[in-house]
């Protein structure tokens, strides 16, 4: 019988790559998500009873035990970029990672918990600090879970090149946040969805934590000029300090309490200031065999639609691989 895998986090933007690598590689796959019937599509993602779709809010114990119950593996990916309600960084990133952590221990299953470059308990973004916390209470639960850390995630449906690459097409400038300066080494989600499916799947990376990166660094303004040269865009940079971008986040939470999305948040700002590459300290794509993917080679397969005559044509969530 092929292992189980069940997946919280699986209709997300890495999530859907996963399902489709551990389809790919046979797994059975539970998608565990909080609303079943915006999520039946994903059952289309391996061959006929091979993705089930399961209910779980992962801040109610009660459906992660179910959703977790008679799984080989579990992977947890539930994170927020703000918060919203009673979707905070410690309900979600600390107390629901405790929740599928103890879940998973239970049921004797292996665990991949996706936490991020960058999580420090003593960082000044308090995603980041419940990032790193999310890693304590796991490891303490479960020393055998796999910590994956990846920088900023690139690729069709990704959040961050897109809102750019948006941005590029309506906005007469792009803010240079901190003078543009903050260093980043983009993976692709393609690369972190296959290092997720061999972790989750063999057992011989077992507590080990893994920093996910591309094979490029680059600064949040090079990362702007290539969106800029793949829109076919030139935009003028405004420099906007660290501390007025931090206002303009700050002004912009209430937004968090409605449909539309920030589009910035004093949070992330204070991220922004840290650079986001490997510390070379960790193990990496290597040393699970995987050649990392560039950015220069992915991100004109997706942001053509932002060209003069292409806008927003094409879908932002296409295959990736
Ligand atoms: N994207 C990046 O560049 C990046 C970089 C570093 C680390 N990461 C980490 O990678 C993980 C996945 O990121 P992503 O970009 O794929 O995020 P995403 O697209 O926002 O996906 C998040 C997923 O979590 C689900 N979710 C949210 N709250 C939930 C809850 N209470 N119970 C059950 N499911 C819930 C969402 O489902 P619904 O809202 O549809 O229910 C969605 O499927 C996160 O932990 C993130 O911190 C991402």
């Amino acid at each position: 019988m092929p292992d189980l895998v069940t997946v919280f986090g699986g209709s997300g933007f890495i999530g859907t790559q996963i399902v489709r690598a551990l389809a790919r590689r046979g797994a059975r796959i539970r998608v565990a998500v909080r609303q079943p019937h915006l999520a039946h599509a994903m059952r289309l993602m391996g061959d006929v009873g091979q993705v089930e779709v399961v209910q779980a809010n992962i801040r109610d114990a009660g459906s992660v035990i179910r959703a977790v119950q008679g799984a080989d593996a579990v992977i947890n990916l539930v994170g927020l970029l703000y918060e919203t309600g009673r979707q905070t960084f410690q309900a979600v990133h600390v107390d629901a990672a405790r929740t599928i952590a103890q879940a998973a221990a239970d049921a004797g299953a292996r665990l991949v918990q996706m936490s991020a470059l960058g999580a420090d308990p003593a960082s000044a973004s308090r995603y980041a600090r419940s990032k790193a916390e999310g890693e304590a209470v796991v490891r303490k639960i479960l020393p055998s879970a796999v910590i994956l850390r990846p920088s900023i995630v690139f690729g069709p449906g990704d959040d961050f090149f897109n809102k750019f690459g948006e941005m590029a097409v309506v906005s007469p400038f792009l803010p240079l946040i901190g003078g543009g300066r903050t260093r980043f080494q983009p993976v692709y989600v393609g690369d972190v969805a296959r290092a997720a499916a061999t972790v989750a799947l063999d057992p011989q990376h077992a507590g080990r934590t893994f920093e996910l990166g591309g094979p490029g660094i680059f600064t949040f303004r090079e990362i702007l000029d290539l969106i800029q040269k793949e829109t076919g865009r030139r935009r003028l940079y405004a420099p906007l300090p660290f501390g007025a971008a931090g206002l303009i986040g700050t002004l912009c939470a209430p937004l968090a309490l409605t449909p539309v999305a920030p589009p910035l948040t004093a949070d992330q700002v204070e991220l922004l200031k840290t650079d986001n590459v490997l510390s070379g300290e960790a193990p990496g794509l290597a040393d699970l065999g995987i050649a990392p993917e560039t950015v220069e080679a992915i991100l004109p397969t997706y942001l053509y639609r932002f060209r003069k005559g292409g806008q927003f044509a094409g879908a932002a969530g296409n295959a990736v691989a």
